[in-house]
């Protein structure tokens, strides 16, 4: 299949025709999430897509690698309803990114919490969610966005060792449009649906089981991811056997003591 990037009417034309969204593709942006946070607040949902972000963001201020053409790097900015947490729309977004990817290449990827996604041990997708919320502190408008490695190429340091591609690690060269069009319907879909979100958001964890370090305001924690629960958090059991739930913040998986390199 021919290399695809980012194109409105090919989006439009998978999309069911009921589904009601405005869409807007640009050709370089410095980051999707920031150009659609500035977006008037309209009762539409709204897609914005770019082929490339100069400043393409990550969690906890980090930069997402977002080179042109190579990637699907996709906002999508809507009022919620029915009050979900921001929990629940990132394992959302989570749960539909892996899902999209098995339609697309009979792979089904796997969640580092709280939402990296991975293929293997490498990172193929990373979302970021933002919200505004009103005086009682209910989530009013969400921008959840979502950047998956599509093509094949080589990653600039520090990502090299962790990062990689659909077409890298499963051989497909999936079309961009299709996935963008996949991830969109799940997503909404899933976000109808709380205990369908979270089952699959707990059934495609990777780290369950797993030794991790725990990385919080708090501090930095060895532990063993021992289940996430039905609000999206993390149940861990630290060294000293003291099971805790972490809420929010960041993991990383710990490799067995006989894999570790020098
Ligand atoms: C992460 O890995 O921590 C999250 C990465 C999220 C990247 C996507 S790409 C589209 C949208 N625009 C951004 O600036 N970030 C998100």
């Amino acid at each position: 299949m021919p290399y695809t990037h980012a194109d409105g009417s090919a989006i439009k034309s998978f999309l069911p025709t009921e589904r009601a969204i405005g869409i807007t593709v640009l050709d370089t942006v410095n980051s999707t999430n920031t150009y659609a946070k500035g977006l008037q607040d309209s009762a539409l949902p709204m897609l914005v897509l770019a082929r490339e972000q100069t400043l393409g963001r990550g969690r906890f201020d980090r930069r997402f690698d977002s080179a042109r053409d190579g990637g699907l790097y996709m906002s999508l900015c809507f009022c919620p309803e029915g009050s979900p947490t921001p929990a629940m729309i990132t394992a959302a977004a989570g749960v539909a990114v892996c899902l999209a990817i098995e339609r697309l290449t009979d792979t089904l990827p796997k969640i580092k919490w709280v939402n990296d996604v991975y293929i293997g041990e490498r990172k193929v997708a990373g979302i970021l969610a933002e919200g505004s919320f009103d005086g009682c502190g209910r989530l009013c408008r969400a921008v959840v966005g979502i950047g998956v490695n599509t093509r094949s190429r080589v990653f600039p340091e520090p990502l090299r060792a962790v990062a990689t591609s659909i077409e890298d690690a499963t051989g497909f060269a999936v079309d961009i449009n299709r996935l963008c069009t996949e991830i969109t319907e799940a997503f909404f879909s899933l976000l109808c649906d709380k205990a369908k979100t979270m089952r699959l958001y707990q059934e495609l964890s990777l780290v369950i089981g797993r030794a991790i370090t725990v990385i919080t305001m708090g501090g930095t924690e060895d532990a063993v991811a021992e289940d996430i629960d039905g609000e999206g958090n993390l149940i861990i059991r630290n060294e000293a056997g003291e099971i805790k739930t972490v809420c929010t913040g960041e993991i990383s998986i710990r490799l067995k003591p006989e894999a570790k390199r020098d």
